[in-house]
């Protein structure tokens, strides 16, 4: 039966550009999508920029221009860095949007027709020089515990305490270096205590991973508390109805943004219905791929807010770990904190998709992308093991035999063998088991090159009455190339799309690995890809001290 699934990534924040950290989440969905297509299923991957906050609003000021100016250029930009890295939204959108506005107030409407909005005065601190409330991060002092100097408003980075600003020692405003001072504000509460029970519920009704699950005990022992959903102008977000200077906190807004995506795509399509997607009891599938950082706003916040909002809450929500580059955190000054465009300034975005892939699990540790390693890799697998079975039997095919494949295989028995791996390999997509998958991909790679490096083809050809032999040999290469192709075509989307030029064949879809090709004329072959230099890898390094 025909799946309909809805992917989200998420929303990245319109104030900076790319990353490799951002892009291990973007590949890991689009690979899980890519392969959802192209088993037939209907599915759709949708993301957005996402546009508010007090960073958002600051950074444009310093760059003198208004928060939707900067919001707009960056979320351009955004789209065209995962369209280069081959990432298929099936929509980009923000969720500074027409859209997002109106599912915004209609879900504040209805957690208040709920009564679970609750109206509490809080005490801020404050800048009297900025006049702007200070959110945690743009407070700096000694740290109360051990003493660092020049510490964050919530935490310590010397000790690894937290703790609120008010007990912060010596504390001065990140915006102009004054003390801040205390000030009262009304603020509206999401009363998530009321959904303890409805989430615990839920926790044990979907699949979330071990790890998270266990978080979450942890967070349910400690207890959960109401959360704060607005914030005091001057704000860069959507003002709530009815109430001046007031707007919806950022996070409250963010993942609506989801919603916005695909109402936003309903416009655009008018074979989608929005309410097939959202509405409660649909049977749509909804899975939201996030990181390690942000599962208590995806897995708390998020599903107690569609329920309130008589929504239907996600099927599962994936998190994946932090991405280290050569056993470390990626740092600006040893050059590996590095953009997506430097990166594609330098090498291919297939390369990375294919390393991520060959590293990623379902599991929520971070993965480490060592140079060495990528280059290595790629080098061999790529380029040495799965091009290759193809340059070695196409030239045969295409000089010797008239561009044409043999009109029936002999033996059968290796192409059987690929096409059965294809269900356990799908199994390991299915997931998120990439690493897995490319492992089985590759072994039955080697399989084919030791086939051919076997019966030697380029042996044969020379001796008397063994053209058959040959065009067999060669035949069945390309017959099982095509079939490894069908695997990699998740990850390697744009190889793929060669591939299929080059045996002039549609585009290939799961269950086509059960054809042979026979009696087919294909392309001459052209070089489908090139070895990762080391000068490259250099390069970007160098970039990125810049
Ligand atoms: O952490 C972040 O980068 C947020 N911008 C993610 C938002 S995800 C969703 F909720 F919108
Ligand atoms: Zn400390």
């Amino acid at each position: 039966m025909k799946r309909k699934i809805l992917v989200t990534g998420g929303l990245p924040y319109a104030n900076g550009s790319i990353h490799l950290g951002h892009l291990v989440e973007y590949i890991q969905a689009d690979i899980w999508t890519r392969f959802q297509k192209m088993r037939g299923n209907d599915c759709l991957y949708l993301c957005g920029s996402d546009c508010h906050g007090t960073p958002i609003m600051l950074r444009a000021e310093k760059e003198g221009m208004t928060p939707e100016e900067l919001v707009t250029r960056i979320h351009r930009e955004q789209a065209i860095d995962f369209e280069d890295f081959l990432i298929e939204f099936d929509n980009y959108y923000l969720t500074h949007s027409e859209e997002n506005k109106e599912l915004s107030e209609m879900i504040y409407q209805r957690l208040r027709a709920k009564g679970d909005i609750k109206e509490k005065t809080i005490e801020q601190a404050f800048d009297p020089e900025k006049n702007i409330f200070l959110p945690d991060r743009y407070v700096k002092g000694t740290c109360p515990r051990c003493g660092a100097k020049d510490q964050y408003g919530d935490s310590c980075e010397a000790c690894g305490a937290t703790y609120s600003t008010d007990e912060l020692i010596d504390p001065v405003s990140v915006l102009s270096g004054v003390t801040p001072i205390k000030k009262k504000s009304k603020h509206f509460f999401f009363q998530l205590t009321r959904y303890s029970d409805a989430l615990k519920k839920w926790i044990r009704s979907e699949h979330l991973q071990e790890e998270v699950a266990n978080k979450m005990d942890e967070w349910f022992a400690q207890g959960l508390q109401d959360w704060d959903i607005t914030r005091d102008a001057p704000y860069f977000g959507f003002e709530i109805p009815g109430v001046p200077g007031k707007y919806f906190y950022v996070w409250l807004d963010a993942p609506i943004g989801y919603l916005a995506s695909l109402k936003n795509l309903c416009h655009q399509r008018s074979d989608l219905d929005f309410d097939d997607y959202w509405a409660k009891g649909s049977d749509a599938e909804l899975f939201h791929f996030i990181g390690k950082d942000i599962v208590y706003f995806h897995t708390l916040f998020w599903p107690a807010i569609l329920m309130s909002a008589n929504l239907r809450t996600p099927t599962a929500v994936y998190v994946h770990g932090f991405l280290t580059v050569n056993g470390q955190k990626m740092s600006k000054s040893r050059g590996t904190f590095i953009n997506a465009r430097t990166y594609l300034n330098h090498l291919q975005p297939e390369y990375l998709r294919y390393y991520f892939a060959s590293k990623l699990t379902p599991r929520t540790e971070d993965i480490d992308l060592n140079f060495e390693d990528f280059r290595l890799k790629i080098n061999s697998d790529l380029v040495g093991k799965v091009v290759n079975i193809a340059s070695r039997c196409a030239g045969f095919i295409n000089k010797k035999f008239d561009n044409e494949l043999a009109a029936v295989l002999e033996d059968r028995s290796l192409l059987e063998e690929f096409a059965k791996a294809g269900d356990s390999i799908a199994d390991y997509y299915e997931h998120r088991e990439f690493s897995q998958a490319i492992r089985s991909i590759m072994e039955l790679a080697d399989k084919a090159n030791q086939y051919i490096a076997q019966e030697k083809p380029w042996v044969l050809i020379k001796e008397e009455g063994q053209e058959n032999q040959v065009h067999q040999i060669c035949s069945l290469g390309i017959n099982l190339f095509r079939i490894l192709m069908i695997y990699l075509k998740p990850v390697l989307p744009e190889l793929a799309s060669k591939v299929e030029a080059f045996l002039k064949v549609p585009a290939l879809g799961w269950e086509d690995r059960y054809q042979v090709l026979l009696s087919h004329t294909i392309d001459v072959f052209q070089p489908l890809m090139t070895r990762v230099e080391e000068s490259s890898i250099q390069a970007i390094i160098e970039d990125s001290k810049q």
